[in-house]
């Protein structure tokens, strides 16, 4: 055969493959709503640089009538692209080809491009939707998963590692998203699930659809296991297109760096903070008065939102902020919001990404629920990932600061570089309505008025320690500053902090309170 038949043989065999599951899966995969496997990733990558390989794979089970069944590329596809430029690993699994489900050469593929990823240390991109383990190949599949997850723990820290959730995900399918450090879901796409709502129905009775099980709302808002939630494929598409922005290609890089832009000039610094200290604020206004552009990329918005974290640029430079949040429950520190903050903490510091913590909060927070959910176990994470962080960590301090919360914000005493405070922080060890009622009890219970004399003692606990000053005379605070320096101390200490180095002793690995 001349080389000219040869190539027409090879496109006539790899648009056949392309087809993926044939015309009907494709038009049952776009009426639920769905892109094709193949149109995902396009949609993803910079045009025209996506490479495929294995495109001829072909499952070799022989099972329950399998050795019929010609499943094109084993119903996943993978391969590298570039995302603004930035070189990608990805896979996804094609839903069309046997409900995407995995068996042993399907896991190979992902294997490979893991292994692929890790070694040209780029980011890995994983799109999520298939029935899980393959009925017909039996341990094999279960092999697979194994193999993924093992590989998912391995990469983890070294590479940045991005799970998108477009379909089922079922069974221990689910433990490789859970592994991997963002989550994308999609309204009415994503499903994701241990045990299905038959598994559910049979065993305990009840009724429930996959969407009020495992959709991507229940996964956004109430589990933490979605860390971006978007209305359509192309939205998320967006989302996953921008954090690539943000993140650097591996452990041993930082990431790319932006030309300065200025923040909006609508967000006054000086107007955000409401002059009664019990009334709460958007503390996002803070963070898009200081940050690049005012432009604060969200993370897990919906989920936990006492506690604000995300991806902003100061003067060009991925930075990353975990600030309280006022308005919701004036911003407390509870199981979730300690686990939000601690693993984004985390990712920051394998990632060498400084981190700016803004904080305004009471504390952590009371009640037998909070206690008996574990609040000791959890809350211990935020200490242990600022503790253990190394790369540069500043703080603000802009109102409250009181008890467990002051040292768990990335206090002076967890390593913080630089502590600053705005004037209007309350440093100390409880609110002054608590102190008072507490070290001037007698005098209270004692006088004529008791409201009048409780009302006195507070401000007598307000003017002695609700306020900066007596932190920043131990040097627990390096700088009591004006609301409008903000940004500039903070592109200083930033630029200051740019060759930290903070050796550690030698060990194995730290133990932290999962
Ligand atoms: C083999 C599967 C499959 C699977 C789906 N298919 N899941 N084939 N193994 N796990 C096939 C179907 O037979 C069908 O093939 C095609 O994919 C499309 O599936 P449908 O059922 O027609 O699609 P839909 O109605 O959209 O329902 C999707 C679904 C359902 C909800 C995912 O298919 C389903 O419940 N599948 C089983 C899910 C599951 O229990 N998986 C095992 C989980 S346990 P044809 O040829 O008709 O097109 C697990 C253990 C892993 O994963 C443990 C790792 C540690």
């Amino acid at each position: 055969m001349s080389l000219k038949k040869h190539i027409l043989d090879l496109r006539r065999r790899k648009q056949k493959v392309e087809q993926g599951g044939g015309e009907k899966a494709i038009e049952k995969q776009v009426a639920m709503g769905k892109m094709t496997a193949r149109h995902r990733i396009l949609s993803i990558v910079d045009n025209e640089s996506f490479t495929e390989y294995d495109l001829f794979v072909e499952h070799e089970a022989r099972d329950f009538g399998m050795e019929n069944k010609e499943l094109h590329g084993d119903g996943v596809i993978i391969g590298t692209g570039t995302i603004y430029g930035a070189p990608v690993c990805i896979f996804a699994q094609d839903f069309t080809v046997a409900g995407g489900s995995l068996g042993l050469m399907h896991a190979r593929k992902i294997t490979k491009i893991m292994d692929h990823a890790l070694k040209m240390r780029v980011p890995l991109i994983g799109i999520n939707d298939s029935g899980g383990a393959r009925i017909q190949e039996g341990v094999n599949s279960l092999a697979g998963y194994g193999e993924i997850f093992y590989r998912n723990t391995i990469a983890s820290g070294v590479i940045p590692q991005i799970s998108v959730i477009l379909g089922p995900c079922a069974g221990g399918a689910v433990y490789s998203p859970a592994l991997t450090d963002f989550v994308f879901v999609v309204d009415n796409i994503s499903k994701m699930f241990i045990t299905g709502p038959n598994v559910i129905k049979t065993v305990l009775g009840e009724e429930i659809s996959m969407e009020e099980l495992g959709g991507a709302r229940v996964h956004a808002e109430i589990t933490g296991n979605a860390h971006f939630f978007a209305n359509s494929e192309q939205e998320c598409f967006e989302q996953i297109k921008k954090l690539i922005t943000f993140i650097p290609w591996n452990n041993e890089q930082k990431a790319k760096s932006f030309p300065p832009r200025e923040p909006k000039s609508d967000n006054n610094i000086e107007d955000i903070i409401p002059s009664n200290p019990k009334q709460p604020y958007d503390v996002r206004d803070v963070i898009k008065a200081i940050v690049d552009d005012s432009d604060f990329f969200e993370i897990q918005e919906l989920f936990a939102p006492n506690i604000v974290i995300g991806f902003a640029r100061m003067d060009g430079k991925t930075t990353g902020f975990v600030a309280n949040q006022p308005m919701v429950l004036a911003g407390v520190l509870d199981c979730d919001s300690s686990d939000k903050a601690a693993r984004f903490i985390r990712f920051c510091n394998a990632f060498n990404i400084p981190i700016i913590t803004l904080e305004d909060m009471p504390g952590y927070l009371p009640g037998v629920d909070q206690e008996h959910a574990g609040v000791i176990r959890h809350g211990a994470k935020v200490l242990y990932a600022y503790s253990e962080a190394t790369v540069p960590k500043i703080t603000v301090i802009l109102r409250k600061a009181y008890g467990g919360g002051y040292i768990a914000m990335n206090s002076r005493h967890l390593g913080a570089d630089f502590m600053f405070a705005w004037p209007s922080a309350e440093i100390a060890v409880m609110g002054p309505e608590g102190a008072a009622n507490i070290i001037f009890k007698k005098e209270i219970d004692e006088a004529e008025d008791p409201d009048k004399m409780r009302a006195l003692k507070v401000q007598e606990y307000i003017d002695r320690f609700a306020n900066p000053y007596v932190a920043a005379s131990k040097g627990y605070i390096d700088s009591v500053i004006e609301p409008s320096e903000t940004r500039r101390l903070l592109l200083h200490a930033i630029e200051v902090s740019s060759h930290k180095t903070d050796a550690r002793p030698n060990k194995k690995h730290g133990i932290p309170p999962f």
